[in-house]
């Protein structure tokens, strides 16, 4: 990147960190189980509500508890089960409608990240009626209340029930990106272990990842405060105690519960903070190709730290530290070797692939410019990049083809 950019991005980040203790962010109510849903919304005054969920988790049973208890409740309920991963354009409009037509008052976004953001995307259409979604595009392009929003992660990973953001997919410009503004962060959030007991291993694995890379991301950036050092660090420890027996037991109520807290906490530290290029890859992946969001960043996260190199070490070694596996007495180098080890130990251990299929030559470019607009200037990444910089990831995953490290950002 050149000096010039550099200097933008850099002098942008600074402002919006400046600007943190001034922004309206939030930390919605949480509730502790389904049942308690229906009581929420007669305290609220809202008797008809639209339920944004995906037809695999219905099929499974895991909205039964809840639509049972609406029922009971006399709450009138509509269900949207239209959500794709990696939510839709038409998925919004879809539920748009269903929400329009049956005078629903509150929004349920239930699900892992593509319902809850599906969901808040209705509630910003339905604030803004006559604004495309596109138009709504970046940050801060909304400003009205969107209709009493209640988040039930039935992942933990995203976060997206703490966060500013919705990320949403064009699938006919092979285009994913994100709104994100203040209005968007759901009012509650339910956090019931029960409902992510039947999340099979193979996600439970990659959404716990995708956790950790917002940890990490948010505390390797320069735009952290003590409080979101503070998250991250815990989101870090509870992952790692925790992640390998959600995956072996799906059923431990113990680990499910400090795995939905350990998402929900690095949700509210990257909402701060911002992610890095391992997110802004892994969208551009997602895309393009619909690779699940998870997955992408479980196998990107070693490769991108291990490539920021010396400039993470410190923090890195922090981490290390937290987690429990670092060596005393060692350098912040060692550790922070040792704590990208340990992920891909991890990884491994959890049968996460090391590299990702699919990948055409031919589409980097136009990934890596994506890659480069969402990151730039906002990510207030250690090592800054442009386009062609950011090219070397998708190789990278795609092909060992050995690509030199380079150093730190002098301006960073
Ligand atoms: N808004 C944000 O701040 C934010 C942050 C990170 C990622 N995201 C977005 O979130 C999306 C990914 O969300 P995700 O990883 O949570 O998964 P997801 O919502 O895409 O769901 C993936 C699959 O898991 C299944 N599933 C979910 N919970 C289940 C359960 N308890 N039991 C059985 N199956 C279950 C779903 O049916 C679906 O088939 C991506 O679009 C990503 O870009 C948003
Ligand atoms: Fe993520």
């Amino acid at each position: 990147m050149n000096t010039l950019k550099k200097a933008y991005c850099r002098t942008f980040q600074f402002l919006f960190k400046m600007a943190i203790p001034l922004l309206p962010y939030r930390d919605p109510e949480v509730l502790d189980r389904v049942e308690d849903v229906p009581e929420l919304l007669k305290r609220l005054g809202r008797r008809s509500v639209l339920l944004v969920t995906d037809r695999p988790l219905r099929d499974a049973g895991v909205t039964a508890h809840l639509e049972e208890a609406l029922e009971k409740k006399g709450i009138h309920f509509t269900v949207y089960d239209g959500v794709c991963p990696n939510p839709t354009i038409d998925n919004i409009e879809e539920a748009v409608k269903l929400f329009r037509r049956n005078n629903c008052k509150a929004l349920i976004g239930f699900g892992g990240g593509s319902s809850i953001d599906c969901a808040k995307a209705v509630g910003a259409r339905i604030a803004y009626p006559r604004r495309s979604i596109e138009q709504m595009k970046g940050i801060l392009k909304i400003w009205r209340r969107i209709p009493p929003l209640i988040a039930i992660p039935t992942t933990a990973g995203t976060g997206s029930e703490v966060t500013v953001a919705s990320i949403v997919t064009d699938t006919r410009k092979k285009h994913k990106y994100m709104l994100s503004s203040f209005p968007l962060i759901p009012h509650y959030n339910v956090l019931d272990p029960e409902v992510t007991f039947t999340l099979p291993p193979s996600l439970t694995s990659t959404t716990g990842m995708d956790a950790l890379t917002h940890a990490v991301e948010a505390y390797i950036g320069g735009s952290t405060t003590k409080k979101t050092r503070a998250l991250a660090r815990e989101a870090v420890k509870l992952i790692f105690a925790n992640i390998e027996t959600a995956y072996k037991d799906g059923k431990n109520y113990e680990a499910r519960r400090n795995m939905l807290y350990a998402a929900n906490r690095a949700g509210l530290a990257f909402s701060i903070s911002y992610v890095g290029y391992v997110h802004a890859v892994a969208h551009s992946l997602g895309g393009q190709y619909g690779i699940p969001h998870g997955l992408a960043n479980s196998v990107l996260l070693p490769i991108v730290l291990e490539d920021y190199g010396e400039c993470v070490y410190k923090k890195l070694a922090e981490l290390a530290k937290v987690a429990g596996i670092a060596d005393r007495g060692a350098s912040d180098e060692v550790n922070a070797k040792k704590f990208i080890s340990e992920i891909k130990a991890m990884n491994r251990r959890m049968n996460i692939p090391e590299k990702l299929k699919g990948i055409r030559k031919e589409d980097i470019p136009v990934m890596a410019e994506h890659a480069d607009r969402e990151g730039n200037p906002l990510y207030p990444v250690p090592r800054l990049m442009d386009a062609i910089e950011l090219e070397k990831y998708y190789h990278l995953v795609d092909e060992d083809n050995g690509i030199e490290k380079q150093g730190c950002d002098p301006a960073g």
